[in-house]
């Protein structure tokens, strides 16, 4: 079974077995949409890391007016296949390229960008649930690691994650970023944190 949403001027098709934009989904997009509107919509370089059915990444597409390109990864060929399908509804398919990826592993150093955006899974990995629910602060520490390298000067990075992980966050890349709690959430039994990252100048 499929579903049809419609928010914010996006017609989204999401397929069977990828990640429906949940209430985290939302959060995270309310803080992207605060961040585009600190700055007038000017993104020209955009990564969604973890896309989905490409909910954050074409929302920003669709927004910024400068906007060259938006790159979508996802780590789940279904994922990848439900965001080209996406853009090319919404009107978008020449702003994006689209990467099968294990977080940077397949995304060519040819641009650096100004915003990159990731809703991770959160759960620590169990083994025997998928990557949609799977992840913890390993692969955002493991993302963060490497986003460093694909930031443009002024790039930001937004990114929500469970709030116990926050310190661990914190002290493992102290050296590298700076963080800002943007948001806090409640998610079912989890609080999560909505921050903006940055490079430390
Ligand atoms: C919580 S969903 C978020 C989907 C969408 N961005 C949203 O906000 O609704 C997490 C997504 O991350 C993807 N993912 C998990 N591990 C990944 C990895 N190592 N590299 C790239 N994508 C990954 C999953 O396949 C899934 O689509």
């Amino acid at each position: 079974m499929c579903f049809i949403i419609r928010f914010h001027g996006l017609k989204l098709i999401i397929l069977e077995d990828v990640y429906i934009p949940s209430e985290d989904t939302f959060q995270i997009l309310e803080c992207v949409e605060s961040y585009l509107k600190s700055t007038r919509y000017m993104v020209e370089y955009a990564l969604d890391m973890g896309c989905g059915c490409g909910v954050l990444g074409l929302y920003i597409a669709l927004k910024c007016r400068r906007i060259r390109l938006v790159d979508l990864v996802d780590i789940d060929p279904r994922a990848i296949q439900n965001a080209i399908l996406n853009a090319f509804i919404n009107g978008l398919r020449g702003k994006c390229r689209f990467y099968l990826s294990n977080l940077f592993e397949k995304i060519p150093m040819d641009v650096r960008y100004d915003l990159i955006v990731f809703n991770p899974p959160y759960l620590e990995p169990l083994g025997y649930l998928n990557h949609t629910v799977e992840g913890g602060p390993y692969l955002v520490k493991d993302f963060l690691e490497k986003a460093v390298y694909y930031m443009s000067d002024r790039g930001v990075i937004i990114v929500l994650i469970p709030k116990e992980n926050l310190n661990f966050i914190r002290k493992e890349l102290a050296d590298v970023f700076k963080v800002e709690i943007l948001r806090e959430s409640q998610f079912f039994e989890e609080k999560l944190v909505c921050l903006k990252i940055y490079r430390v100048s």
